[in-house]
């Protein structure tokens, strides 16, 4: 059914594309885009970016979530071609030459995932997080988490992984 829908998009407007120029991941781009595509669909598309993926489709869940310009956002709910000059992040740019980042690390040594589907985007939240505050309270990773939903972990191990982040980030 999603296969079905995401290529009907790419035929919407009958084969015509726009160029934008964006920042992926460190990686500089210059790409095609089809005027109504949203940002989920072409990362996933055209990047091949799987780690971004598809929830509610309508900005409720945040499992789409990307870093634009260090911000979270919802990527469903924008259009691949309102990016034109930013810098995207999506968790595939955290590593460093294939070594995790202490975010990661963190999520793995406090078990802040089971099925691993919000994952995503509950690293690049914490990241937007940590680096506007090095040492945030349990609440106020609360309040960051607040539109990105885990059906799994009942979030505590969550909060414990964004704290052991903080503390790795410190070493
Ligand atoms: S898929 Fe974007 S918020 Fe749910
Ligand atoms: S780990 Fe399964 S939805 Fe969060």
């Amino acid at each position: 059914m999603r296969a079905h829908k995401e290529s009907s998009k790419q035929h919407s407007y009958g084969g015509r594309t726009m160029l934008v120029r964006f920042t992926l991941n460190g990686e500089s781009k210059v790409e095609e885009v089809i005027p109504n595509e949203t940002l989920l669909d072409f990362l996933r598309r055209s990047e091949k970016l799987t780690s971004v993926k598809r929830g509610c489709d309508e900005g409720a869940c945040g499992v789409c979530t990307v870093l634009l310009n260090g911000k979270p956002v919802r990527s469903c709910l924008l259009l691949a071609v309102q990016v034109n000059d930013a810098v995207i992040t999506t968790v595939e740019g955290l590593a460093n030459h294939g070594e995790l980042s202490e975010i990661q690390e963190a999520f793995i040594e406090k078990y802040g995932f089971q099925c691993g589907f919000c994952t995503p985007g509950m690293i690049l939240v914490t990241k937007a997080l940590l680096d506007e505050r090095a040492d945030p309270t349990v609440e106020e990773i609360k309040e960051a988490f607040e539109g990105n939903l885990c059906r799994c972990t009942g979030y505590e191990q969550i909060i414990e992984s964004v704290l052991r982040a903080a503390e790795l980030r410190k070493r």
